[in-house]
């Protein structure tokens, strides 16, 4: 019998490439999709005539609607990725950001012990726990959280209610706590996003220079791709358990920036400090990059860098794409776009 999934937050940048990896694995995969005025289902096109997969309407923060659809599709897996996952935007609608990201999680791990508690459960969790100490780098799950924004608080809440849920009732609920992923299907105003689509549209001639806040906060980023399969694999493990997922390497926005210009051949020269800072074409004097305040959050996480020997050595994950190879995929699918459109 094939297991059956069901992930929410699927039209996002993990719930499409998870769609792709368990329809490879022959499970049939049930997705949760908001009402839209406009196309929401640009990731997961390709996928709609697939007899295995299936989008049902909903929202995290309706329970009698998650309750309805645990009772009908009655999965074997629940992937719980819906979020208001951007940081920035959490400093902007906090308390949207806590209903959705922290409450939204109570509210389908209470559904699935009302209905059905041995469905396995995936969290979301994140990098963004860790938050405001750096010298506790490398994170592992041994490290203290301090989370640093709206976003992470609501996160703390979303880890700490599926560990309690694994601990009253003994559902096999797990938290991976993921590192930044990215890949070209990254929304566009994430930092690495935006600057691959920033560099295609000045090499199409369709915009001026990048404008970004803090330059010097260092990532661990590693592929989504690689990532869905550490998720599945933690719901595949013999006990439910909380992994970290991350690559173990750390750059700054900045070195990600220069890699990315590196690949359509132009070096930047920075000239300037704070927010009077700019980055030159090395070859024409042109301003390719400034820096807005509008751009900087309240408060910053300064240092993220990820120890995933966890993970490596219990789940035999390993993240297979390196820093210059995602900078170099994001870069190539932003330039064939944007010399098409
Ligand atoms: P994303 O691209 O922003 O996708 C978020 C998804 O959540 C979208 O499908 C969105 O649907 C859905 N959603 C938002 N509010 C919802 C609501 N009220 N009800 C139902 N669905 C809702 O995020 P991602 O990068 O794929 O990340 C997936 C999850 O992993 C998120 O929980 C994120 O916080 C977490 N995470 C991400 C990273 C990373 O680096 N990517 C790292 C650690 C943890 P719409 O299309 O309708 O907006
Ligand atoms: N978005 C954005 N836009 N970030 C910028 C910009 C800009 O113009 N300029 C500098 N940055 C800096 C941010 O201040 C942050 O330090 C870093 O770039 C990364 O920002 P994002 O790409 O927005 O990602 P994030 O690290 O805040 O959050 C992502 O990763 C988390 C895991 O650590 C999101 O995917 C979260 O959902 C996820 O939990």
């Amino acid at each position: 019998m094939a297991k059956i999934a069901l992930i929410t937050g699927i039209t996002g940048q993990d719930g499409s490439y998870l769609s792709e990896f368990l329809l490879q694995k022959n499970y049939e995969v049930h997705g949760i999709i908001r009402r839209h005025s406009t196309n929401c289902k640009e990731r997961i096109s390709q996928l709609e005539e697939n007899k295995n997969f299936f989008l049902h309407y909903g929202d995290i923060s309706d329970s009698s609607n998650l309750a309805n659809l645990i009772r009908e599709i009655n999965p074997d897996e629940v992937y719980n990725l819906a979020a208001q996952s951007h940081v920035g935007t959490s400093f902007e609608v906090p308390e949207y950001t806590a209903e959705v990201t922290g409450v939204g999680t109570l509210k389908l791990l209470e559904a699935i012990r009302q209905i059905n508690p041995k469905i396995k459960f995936y969290q979301a969790s994140t990098s963004e726990l860790f938050g405001g100490i750096p010298e506790t780098a490398p994170q592992n799950e041994n490290t203290p959280f301090y989370p640093k924004s709206p976003y992470g608080c609501a996160k703390l809440y979303a880890f700490w209610i599926t560990k309690n849920y694994r601990e009253s009732y003994k559902i096999f609920a797990c938290n991976g706590i993921l590192f930044n992923h990215e890949s070209p299907r990254r929304g566009e105003d994430f930092v690495t996003r935006k600057i691959t689509v920033g560099i295609a549209k000045i090499i199409a001639g369709k915009q001026e220079k990048i404008s970004l806040g803090n330059l010097n906060s260092k990532r661990d980023w590693g592929f989504a791709g690689d990532y869905v399969e550490g998720m599945w694999k933690i719901l595949q493990h013999d006990t439910a358990d909380d992994f970290v997922l991350a690559t173990g390497e750390t750059h700054t926005v900045r070195e990600f920036l220069e890699t990315a210009f590196n690949y359509v051949g132009i070096k930047i020269e920075w000239r300037g400090e704070g927010i009077n800072e700019k980055g030159f074409c090395s070859k024409t004097g042109k301003i390719l990059v400034d820096v807005n305040t509008k751009f900087f959050r309240p408060a910053e996480v300064d240092l993220l860098l990820g120890d995933p020997s966890k993970a490596e050595k219990i789940l035999n994950w390993k993240r297979k794409i390196s820093f210059e190879n995602l900078v170099k995929m994001m870069v190539e699918s932003d330039l064939k776009k944007f010399s098409q459109e």
